[in-house]
């Protein structure tokens, strides 16, 4: 079972030996690109099992070979929302495990200078408040970007909502705590802090570049 961690009351951190052994990989700078999104995916399904264990169900009859049989289905309409681009890999890795799911789409980046985040794209599904909606970017850095986009889910109806990332740094945790105390953050790590350019200490670098091939 994933723990509660005892600085932060909206954090929960992963620490399975198989999560931990891929997180570590993807720390290697020496691990291909390739490899990396493989192992992002990995680790985003098997985080699923235990962030979707609060989802309601359903009581459902189904016909087996043999008899009729009492069976559970999920109950509601579940979203996924991946920040763009690096929450696209995590999604895909949650779609393997809810193949039903919904995808809103949430393009931001992080301005270089500022710290602060610029959205580029918005599309979600209208009925975003029929079920969970579960937040996706490897990163939680400043937070600036997670509060936003929390923000937005919000006002286009989402009630529900929880996030999973890869790596957090304290000063993003802390931030979500201030502006949405009610939030659980899921994560594979939690990591020392920032540097002064905002990257996170010790990290794994930009996973936007490393995923698809555009770092230096
Ligand atoms: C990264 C990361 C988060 C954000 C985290 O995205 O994937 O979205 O920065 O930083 P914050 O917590 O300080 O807001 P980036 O701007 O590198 O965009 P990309 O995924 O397209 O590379």
């Amino acid at each position: 079972m994933p723990r509660q961690h005892p600085e932060f009351p909206n954090l929960v951190v992963f620490d399975h030996p198989l999560i931990q052994h891929k997180v570590t990989l993807m720390r290697d700078r020496a691990t291909s690109g390739q490899t990396f999104r493989a192992l992002l995916i990995q680790i985003a399904g098997l985080m699923t099992f235990e962030v979707t264990r609060s989802f309601s169900t359903e009581f459902v009859m189904v016909e087996t070979p043999l008899e009729r049989a009492k069976g559970s289905r999920v109950a509601e309409k579940i979203t996924i929302c991946p920040v763009l681009r690096a929450g696209l890999a995590m999604a895909e890795g949650i779609l393997e495990l809810i193949p039903e799911a919904r995808v809103g789409h949430l393009g931001m980046f992080r301005d270089e200078k500022t710290l602060k985040p610029v959205q580029y794209l918005l599309r979600l599904p209208k009925d975003l408040d029929a079920g969970p909606v579960v937040l996706v970017d490897p990163m939680l850095a400043t937070g600036g970007s997670a509060s936003e986009a929390i923000r937005m889910l919000r006002e286009h109806g989402a009630r529900d909502i929880r996030m999973i990332c890869l790596v957090a740094a304290p000063e993003g945790v802390r931030r979500m705590l201030r502006d949405h105390p009610d939030l659980t953050i899921y994560a594979a790590a939690l990591d020392r802090e920032l540097n002064a350019n905002g990257f996170i200490l010790p990290g794994l670098g930009d996973a936007g570049d490393r995923l698809y091939g555009t770092g230096a």
